[in-house]
């Protein structure tokens, strides 16, 4: 199956408030400039909060981690877990169609899928309910045919019980998951041979299908009302315990000349020894980590504009801008060819800028207007403020 871009993309994609804070508790398990570690679960999350993964979703998830988005968009299309295509709304069906569970039954239970929900997969259904897909061994090979719906699976099916298992989901019910053929769990189809004393009748149900009913969400999404977070370094104050908060970013005067263009004049005039001056003594080469702390401490004292307004400038790239001297709209505003030609070589984003067009958002910013983009930076929507 191609696995791309669904034909038809949402205008915008935003997390909610609580998956936002997830999704930024995430991006603190790892070390400062390695957020794009966090780019499964955020995927995830985004893939909970909507059933399938949108282009804007992509997008968001890659501004939030500072990465190109290509490189998101090969994480969504390569792993199958993620869908590129709207799902129903009550749940997606994933039929094994691997060895154990064709040769019991599974192509029968794919006929069920084509005629009650449509006649191929990753098609939602006529009511919008349901789609369905063939996906390879999920590891239930002993409990043939099998189908994984939501979080749980369902096992040792027949025709009639998954269509009737259809039926029930429809109405909004949520059938008890694991084997409904009367097995406990993985037993032999004709019953115990060993370990007979074995009291199987303190749960309804095996350990896995007891907890997933007892629980009851198997086809609900992860919507952030789960607790606790998996985030217990976070304190309440959002602060990450052991790391020192960043600087506010107040907003800068405007700045008179792009910031490649300053760097060149800044690089001529330390090549030239001043005539007038005395010979100093040569300064040792900062490393790499101090420039990067003093780039980012000048960017506060001197005042600069959250960059992260920009569309397609996440914390990662504000970071590269202000280790470039750009700290400003103006500055960017100002660029011309060549200076975008030499920002993209510095940034390793071939093509973002004018891609993102971050000369015309920055010229609007410039002026003090907003665009729509940093309008939902303002009201909180994608980054923290800090
Ligand atoms: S073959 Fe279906 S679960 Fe393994």
């Amino acid at each position: 199956m191609l696995r791309r871009l669904h034909s038809e993309q949402p205008e915008s994609f935003a997390f909610t408030e609580a998956n936002l804070a997830w999704a930024k508790g995430q991006m603190t398990k790892y070390p400062e400039g390695r957020q794009a570690s966090a780019v499964i679960p955020l995927l995830w999350r985004a893939q909970e909060q909507e059933g399938w993964l949108s282009k804007p979703a992509i997008e968001t998830v890659a501004d939030m981690l500072g990465m190109a988005y290509i490189r998101v968009l090969e994480v969504a299309s390569f792993y199958f877990m993620f869908q590129m295509q709207p799902v129903g709304s009550v749940a997606h069906i994933q039929i094994c169609g691997t060895l154990s569970c064709m040769i019991c039954g599974a192509e029968d239970l794919m006929e069920v899928c084509r005629g009650k929900i449509a006649p191929t997969p990753h098609t939602v259904s006529a009511d919008g309910k349901f789609s369905w897909e063939e996906v390879e061994c999920l590891g239930a090979c002993t409990n043939a045919p099998m189908a994984q719906i939501g979080k749980d699976y369902y096992e040792d099916m027949t025709t009639e019980g998954f269509a009737q298992l259809l039926d029930d989901l429809a109405a909004g019910k949520v059938p008890a998951p694991g084997p409904m053929n009367g097995r406990f769990a993985s037993e032999p189809l004709s019953g115990l041979t060993s370990l007979k004393e074995y009291d199987s009748g303190k749960t309804k149900y095996n350990a896995s299908a007891q907890l997933a009913t007892d629980l009851g969400d198997t086809v609900k999404r992860i919507d952030g009302t789960e607790v606790p977070l998996t985030t217990p370094w976070v304190g309440e104050d959002g602060e990450v315990a052991g790391r020192v908060a960043s600087a506010p970013t107040p907003k800068a005067p405007e700045a008179p000349k792009p910031a490649v263009k300053q760097a060149e004049e800044a690089k001529e005039a330390a090549a030239k020894p001043a005539a007038d001056k005395p010979a100093e003594a040569p300064v040792p080469e900062e490393k790499p980590k101090a420039k990067k702390a003093s780039a980012q401490k000048a960017a506060a004292a001197t005042g600069a504009d959250d960059l992260k307004q920009l569309k397609g400038v996440g914390p990662a790239l504000e970071k590269k801008l202000h280790e470039n001297g750009v700290t400003s709209f103006a500055q960017i505003a100002a660029w011309g060819p060549d200076d975008i030609t030499e920002m993209d070589d510095k940034l390793s984003f071939k093509g973002r800028i004018e891609r993102d067009g971050w000369i015309e958002q920055a010229k609007t910013l410039a002026s003090g207007d907003e665009t729509e983009f940093s309008k939902k930076v303002a009201d909180g929507g994608v980054y923290d403020e800090d």
